[in-house]
């Protein structure tokens, strides 16, 4: 079954990942939160205790390679400790439809791609998370940025920081991706500009790149 929290749809069946509607819809999907929910609140009894007292935890996340102190709810998304519970706040990630179905989220963790709006932050201890910011800056960007500059591939750019992680993800997994095996992995992402052409030739100039001996970061 497809991963409600991984924007690809799933290779083998070739369907679409499941929407967060559909998740949550879902009382098995529900109940699969409500337990991750528990086991995370439960993971030491301090934080179990902290949760029940205050109604905060407090957590340790890895974020671009760098441990980060986190006080949230239980409840709070990856996506609303990115923006709004780390130092410096991490804004790269987009709070778009913030229900599953729009890829503008999209991080990575522990090298999975993922809908941080779909993930709570509490799941995400001792994993490592890799937000759009992790992967270059303005100054040094990588190869999949400097694509994406290159070819036009944004418009209002909201969606950009989730294609840009979908497309590391994407050439990761599958060097040799033709065009139709490319939009099948980005199908998880929307774009309401219709920038998709520019973005599937950002796509093919980083992997050509990367391919002719650019680099790979
Ligand atoms: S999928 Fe998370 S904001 Fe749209
Ligand atoms: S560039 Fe505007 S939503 Fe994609």
């Amino acid at each position: 079954m497809a991963d409600p929290q991984d924007p690809r749809p799933d290779k083998d069946a070739k369907v679409p990942a499941l929407s967060r509607r559909s998740f949550l819809k879902g009382a098995g999907g529900v109940a699969a939160a409500t337990g991750v929910l528990q086991g995370a609140v439960q993971a030491t009894p301090q934080e179990g205790r902290a949760a029940t007292l205050s109604g905060t935890v407090e957590l340790e996340l890895t974020i671009n390679g760098q441990a980060k102190k986190v006080t949230c709810e239980p409840r709070t998304t990856l996506l609303s400790a990115l923006r709004d519970r780390v130092e410096p706040a991490l804004t790269g990630a987009k709070p778009v439809c913030d229900m599953g179905s729009c890829g503008a989220c999209t991080v990575m963790v522990d090298g999975k791609p993922t809908y941080s709006c779909l993930t709570l932050a509490v799941q995400c201890k001792g994993k490592e998370v890799t937000t759009v910011e992790g992967f270059g800056t303005p100054e040094n960007m990588s190869d999949v940025q400097e694509a994406f500059c290159a070819k036009d591939g944004m418009m209002c750019g909201f969606c950009t920081p989730g294609f840009v992680v979908a497309t590391h993800a994407c050439l990761d997994r599958n060097p040799d991706a033709d065009l139709d095996e490319i939009k099948f992995e980005l199908s998880g992402n929307l774009c309401r500009c219709g920038t998709y052409p520019h973005v599937f030739d950002a796509v093919q100039a980083a992997q050509a790149a990367r391919k002719a001996g650019g680099q790979d970061r």
